[in-house]
């Protein structure tokens, strides 16, 4: 049912779809890549770490198995209800308030880019509130071109396409991004509002909320360690 979608985002395919367009299943079947090993490698060992937008938790898992120990949040019960060995919490993240603090708030899977800057600020606003006076935010950001460089299509050696169809602008500085995700059996489709950010303006958007970025840790800068800004 979609009853409580985000304004500008929407899902279809089989089974439960979240407010910002995802399907539940889908990201059930999505194998996790490097992410975890990026996330190892930056923080402190067995560090506690907050996850804001967990999903079914691609991440969360094999972060556990890692060490480290997660709060997993997310808006989405039936997301969560997949996640095992973690704390949950669902609430969306604008309204966070946990009362903790945290060696670690990730804040991945593009969330950055929300289409509503009002939100984005919230979103950053969640990860300050929530971080340990010497604790770091990891941000996943998108590529350079990623919304320009279209249509492009990935085929994952497990069996499914992943296609960015298109990114249409919606006149305010986001666009309106499609994606399709095909497997043998099902497809799903995402719509959702993406606002690009260049290095400048994600820089700019960091420092609204009090953070500095202390580290690029990938070539393509998609992975990002703040701290707060002294
Ligand atoms: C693209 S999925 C990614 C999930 C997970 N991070 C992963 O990589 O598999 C985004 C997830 O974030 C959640 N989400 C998006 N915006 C949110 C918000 N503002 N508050 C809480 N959850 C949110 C969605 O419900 C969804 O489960």
């Amino acid at each position: 049912m979609e009853l409580n979608m985000r304004a500008g985002h929407q899902g279809t395919g089989p089974g439960a779809v979240t407010p910002d367009g995802c399907a539940v299943e889908l990201y059930s079947r999505l194998p996790v890549g490097a992410e975890p090993d990026i996330v190892a490698a930056a923080v402190p060992v067995g560090a506690r770490i907050l996850e804001l937008g967990c999903g079914v938790g691609r991440m969360t898992h094999p972060l556990l198995e890692r060490g480290f120990s997660v709060t997993a949040v997310d808006e989405s019960q039936e997301m969560l209800d997949r996640v095992r060995g973690a704390r949950t919490i669902l609430s969306s993240i604008e309204e966070l308030d946990l009362g903790e603090a945290f060696d670690v708030v990730m804040l991945a899977s593009f969330l950055v880019h929300a289409g509503d800057v009002e939100v984005r600020r919230a979103l950053l606003r969640t990860c300050v509130r929530h971080l340990a006076p010497d604790g770091c935010v990891l941000i996943q950001r998108e590529g350079e071109e990623w919304h320009t460089n279209l249509p492009r299509e990935r085929v994952d050696p497990s069996g499914f396409t992943v296609r960015i169809v298109s990114a249409e602008s919606t006149g305010d500085g986001a666009n309106s991004v499609y994606a399709e995700y095909e497997f043998p059996d099902a497809t799903w489709t995402q719509t959702f509002l993406s606002r690009p950010l260049t290095k400048d303006q994600f820089e700019a958007a960091l420092a609204e909320v009090g953070l500095k970025v202390d580290e690029y840790l990938t070539q393509d800068r998609t992975w990002v360690r703040a701290g707060q800004a002294v």
